[in-house]
């Protein structure tokens, strides 16, 4: 089905909300994806225009995968089940399934700042380093190859000179949407949680806000070879990417229409307004609704229940549709679960994935 929020420009033309919520039996796998905190991830990275797409041509979404070293590292078994099986079905499925507006031509990402201290000019697109840019870029645990990454742009000290430093641009990542970070890294969110992978975002382009770069990154221990689990992985894997694709509440705030129009008032800087006890960008209520239920629990005893909805007119015509229901005002969300499971399509922990 159709599943269409639309995620700067691209149109999540998706099984997503089959995927979010289809029941699996087999697995006992959970989603815990966390949107990515502000500091994880670079908004507004410039790309090159090339004005060879019509406006508004869609077009299958292109997935470059790049295994970071640590895929090397695992087992021959479960390296040859990452690179031969399960990444390669769930990246098949995902660029069959959504559809991309205004395609990229290349993707170069923008670079980390050493201490994290950057500086915008009025009035032009670029962000600078203040001082130095940082020895390595990173997208979640991944270490981000030198030939992905624009040319550093800093200014010194003394601000009297900003510009370009060191090596110039390479061309990039050619005919590529979106660019995925795939690792098997022990990180400490594999040793707290029983989750065989998680994903999310990392970098996103200015024009639509799409995002161009993410990572997967699989806890090794968890992974399982047994034949009867692939199935329950697989599903997993293409869960966990959608979140990295867009799905995510961390950018319901940055959902356009279809004229790639804001949903969500910005700010001169691009965007809106950040929401601390959030800790995402705060969306406006074109993009997410609160509306209060009443429960019947006990047959005689209503209790009022607050529901998140998301709204947009494609979900929304989608939902209707999915479910059969015309009068659904929005797509449900978790609401429960603490931070994480929060405002995710309801019904995903019940599958399991
Ligand atoms: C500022 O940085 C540029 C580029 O790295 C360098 O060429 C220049 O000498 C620096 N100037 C000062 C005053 O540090
Ligand atoms: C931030 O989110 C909280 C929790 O949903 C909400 O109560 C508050 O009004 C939001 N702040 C702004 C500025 O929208």
């Amino acid at each position: 089905m159709k599943m269409a929020a639309r995620s700067g420009g691209a149109l999540l033309t998706v099984g997503a909300l089959l995927v979010l919520t289809c029941q699996s039996p087999t697995s006992t796998i959970n989603c815990r994806h966390r949107a990515p905190g502000p500091e994880e991830v670079i908004y507004r990275v410039q790309q090159k225009s090339d004005h060879i797409w019509k406006r508004d041509a869609e077009q299958q979404l292109r997935v470059q995968i790049h295994y970071d070293p640590s895929i090397d590292h695992l087992v021959v078994v479960k390296r040859r089940l990452v690179k031969s099986k399960l990444f390669p079905q769930a990246i098949s499925y995902l660029q069959k399934t959504f559809q991309v507006r205004r395609p990229s031509s290349s993707i170069l990402l923008s670079r980390q700042c050493a201490n994290n201290q950057y500086l915008k000019k009025k009035s032009d697109p670029h962000r600078y380093c203040h001082g130095a840019c940082a020895q390595h870029t990173r997208c979640g645990p991944v270490i981000v190859p030198e030939d992905h990454l624009q040319q550093c742009m800093l200014c010194n000290n003394t601000e009297q000179y900003c510009g370009p430093s060191g090596p110039p641009d390479s061309g990039g990542i050619r005919n590529t949407d979106f660019v995925l970070y795939v690792s098997a890294i022990t990180t400490e969110r594999c040793s707290q949680e029983n989750i065989v992978a998680y994903a999310a975002y990392c970098q996103l382009e200015a024009e639509m806000d799409r995002p161009i770069a993410g990572y997967a990154n699989l806890c090794p221990s968890m992974m399982s070879t047994q034949p009867q689990e692939f199935a329950g992985m697989l599903s997993t894997v293409k869960h966990e990417i959608i979140h990295a694709l867009g799905f995510s509440a961390g950018l319901f705030a940055l959902y356009r229409d279809d004229n790639g129009d804001p949903l969500t008032p910005r700010y001169i800087n691009g965007l809106p307004l950040f929401n601390d006890s959030l800790g995402v960008y705060q969306w406006s209520d074109r993009v997410v609704r609160a509306v209060t239920r009443n429960w019947d629990v006990s047959g005689f005893k209503m209790v009022q229940h607050r529901v998140y909805l998301l709204v947009t007119p494609r979900v929304t015509d989608e939902v209707r549709r999915h479910f059969n229901c015309p009068i659904l005002e929005g797509m449900e969300l978790e609401n429960q679960g603490g931070m994480g499971t929060e405002l995710k399509p309801l019904g995903e922990e019940a599958a399991g994935e």
